[in-house]
């Protein structure tokens, strides 16, 4: 499906922020495990969480959704192997940390995904997790996964040799769902809603800094059973409508409940220093993850030089980053990101493709972006790829508000992995997107 997104005029009104993606998907799979029954709010209905959902019953567990909530039940059953391949659709968040989850549990199982998951590196998860006992196959370190017999060690320590929060993830997951403990270290510091959700439920989770980064320890520990829980916004959905609102003229937009966890909202520190209107409001805990609301009003944005560190914090919203970029006076330099040629798309190759039609000047680089902005509006020759990305064309439909002529994405379908309704949301605020 293409989306056409048109000129606009203004953007403005209020909108809560959907559901956190990486939150939806954790608290499946740990709720699960707690075996109680668990009312989830503030659920991402969509895809990704969707198919982690589908495939954690497929393992036993009870989760079915109710109107707007969804339910977890105690299952009657222990978890066992499933009847079929786990198809984790586009999910590299559901397949890396089942992957783990289900190490842990003694299970045998074979993790499927669509054509985009089938080409992401898996290795990362696999060879830590042989390291920690268990026998999994794979195609030559891709998907199909194949989780076999072995069992959890004790007490493993772990240094990672690339920043990434699944790959924590996934190993505090076979620990936990092995009872066992974990020392984990990170070279940068990731999204840490993992340890959140387990510390909110009494488990015990350590944490020290050192000239190797940050370790995690997770000792074993009884967990606490709940009844509720409640999903902050995604941030990185939030991302998208900040910077619509940023580059509009005459804009004034609230996000409403969004989730403001440091280790994702590194967006802002960014916003902040290219002279963004930003307001946050309303700063309150929800569940052991911070969150608020986001006034967001039309800025004269300047470029700048993204700092390195925090790269891991902003890692989804780089595409859109490179967006607002191209509106912003001067040079914005974005390095040390090659974890993008490795995310649903190639998102180097992508977005530098998005910013040639848009006729901004760029750079690529082996590990980033140079964008030379301007506050001029663009004028758009070519169909833009998605890549089949959903973040891609989210990103190359905004850049459309500020062209002359609209922007036209191609395949714009994979949206539904992580936020179904974006066009009427958009489109509610002022935007013009359709078919
Ligand atoms: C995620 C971690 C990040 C992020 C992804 C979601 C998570 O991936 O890009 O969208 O939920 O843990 P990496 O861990 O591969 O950096």
């Amino acid at each position: 499906m293409n989306l056409k997104s048109q000129p606009i005029n203004r953007l403005s009104g209020e909108v809560i922020c959907p559901g956190d993606k990486s939150i939806s998907q954790r608290i499946l799979i740990i709720g699960s495990f707690l075996n109680c029954d668990i009312r989830i709010s503030g659920f991402l209905d969509a895809e990704d969480p969707n198919s982690t959902m589908i495939a954690l019953n497929n393992l036993g567990s009870s989760i079915e959704k109710d109107n707007d909530e969804v339910l977890i039940k105690k299952r009657s059953e222990p978890f066992s192997n499933p009847s079929s391949f786990l198809d984790l659709g586009n999910s590299g968040t559901g397949m890396r940390l089942l992957t783990g989850f289900i190490s842990g549990l003694n299970l045998e199982a074979t993790l499927i995904g669509d054509e985009s998951l089938s080409k992401r590196p898996m290795s990362r998860v696999v060879n830590p997790l042989t390291a920690m006992g268990k026998e999994i196959s794979t195609n030559s370190g891709k998907a199909p996964i194949q989780i076999k017999g072995g069992n959890i060690k004790d007490n493993f320590e772990y240094v990672m040799p690339i920043a990434s929060a699944q790959v924590k993830s996934s190993l505090m997951l076979a620990s936990m769902s092995s009872g066992n403990s974990i020392k984990i270290t990170e070279p940068k510091i990731t999204r840490d809603h993992t340890e959140r959700m387990i510390e909110y439920l009494g488990g015990f989770i350590e944490t020290s800094e050192s000239f190797l980064g940050k370790t995690i320890f997770l000792n074993k520990s009884k967990l606490s059973k709940i009844s509720s829980y409640e999903v902050v916004g995604d941030f990185s959905s939030a991302a998208f409508i900040i910077i619509a609102a940023l580059i509009s003229k005459n804009s004034k937009v609230l996000i409403k409940n969004v989730g403001l966890n440091k280790t994702r909202s590194g967006l802002l520190d960014i916003l902040l220093k290219m002279n963004a209107d930003i307001e946050i409001t309303n700063e309150r805990m929800t569940c052991n993850e911070a969150c608020g609301d986001i006034l967001v009003k039309s800025s004269e944005l300047v470029g700048i030089e993204v700092p390195k560190k925090i790269i891991p914090n902003i890692i989804d919203e780089i595409p859109i980053l490179s967006v607002a970029a191209s509106f912003a006076e001067g040079k914005t330099v974005i390095k040390n990101a090659s974890e993008l040629k490795v995310k649903e798309s190639d998102r180097l190759n992508a977005t530098s493709m998005g910013l040639k039609a848009m006729n901004v000047k760029h750079e690529v680089l082996d590990d980033g972006l140079i964008i030379n902005g301007s506050h001029d509006d663009i004028k758009i020759h070519n169909q833009i790829e998605s890549f089949g990305d959903h973040r891609i064309a989210m990103s190359f439909l905004i850049a459309g508000l500020r062209s002359k002529n609209g922007s036209i994405v191609k395949d714009c379908s994979n949206i539904e992995t992580s936020f179904p309704n974006f066009s009427k949301i958009m489109n509610n605020l002022g935007m013009n997107i359709n078919e």
